[in-house]
């Protein structure tokens, strides 16, 4: 445990954190994201994913804690940085003027990462913490999408993801020394792409369940 306190005791130790557990919230997101599209497959597709996820047992339980492991150094060094670059004023993380930094992500990122947790919080009792006694996941998810406050709510809430990763997946390389001018513009259209792919990917899910 001692070199997680040394290296969250530097700035640059934070900023690594903050980019290694991000790059891993990108690899969840594919990997969640591939299985909630079997919805398009129909209730028992659906149902089938999850209990196959679910077969998993112990495996799943350590992806869990290692997903809750990172997402409390994510957000508690996010947390630290963003104070303490309120108080410094002058060097700012994330918000640089390097190109592809000055950018409605770049400017929104503490924010929209705040919205995003609240979210998941919300997120996990709704379909995860939930009794599943007597029900499928599937009927969960189709009830909560049968009313169109929780539509609009995942809708509007994607957008804020969209534009969080949009500007995140950039920076986490830059943080990781893949500054460089030949390979940063690539990395920008990447993350433009892939936040693209989640906004709409997730964003069009709930409409989708909302009218079968
Ligand atoms: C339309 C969008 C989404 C749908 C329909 C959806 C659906 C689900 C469902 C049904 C589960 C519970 C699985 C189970 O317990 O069997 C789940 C778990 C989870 N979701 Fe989502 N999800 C969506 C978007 C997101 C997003 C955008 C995030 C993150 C930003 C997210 C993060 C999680 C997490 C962390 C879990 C718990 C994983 C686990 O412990 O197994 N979800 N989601």
């Amino acid at each position: 445990m001692g070199w997680l306190t040394d290296t969250l005791g530097t700035s640059i130790g934070k900023k690594i954190m903050m980019a290694v557990t991000g790059l891993g919230f990108i690899f969840f997101l594919l990997a969640h994201l591939a299985g909630n599209l079997t919805i398009y497959g129909g209730g028992d597709t659906f149902n089938a994913y999850a209990e196959h996820l679910h077969s998993l047992g112990p495996l799943i339980h350590l992806a869990e804690v290692g997903l809750l492991s990172m997402a409390l150094i994510h957000v508690i060094t996010g947390g630290i940085l963003f104070f303490q670059n309120r108080r410094a004023r002058t060097s700012r993380y994330v918000v640089n003027a390097r190109a592809g930094g000055r950018t409605i992500g770049s400017r929104t990122m503490p924010y929209t990462g705040l919205i995003i947790l609240l979210f998941i919080v919300f997120h996990l009792v709704q379909f995860h913490f939930t009794d599943k006694t007597d029900t499928t996941i599937f009927e969960i998810v189709s009830t909560a999408f049968s009313n169109p406050f929780y539509v609009a709510l995942y809708t509007a809430v994607m957008v804020v993801l969209a534009i969080h990763i949009s500007h995140g997946f950039w920076s986490l390389f830059q943080t990781l020394g893949a500054s460089h001018p030949k390979y940063s513009p690539v990395i920008f259209i990447i993350g433009i792409c892939l936040s693209i792919l989640f906004g709409a990917g997730f964003g069009i899910l709930p409409i989708y369940v909302a009218f079968i």
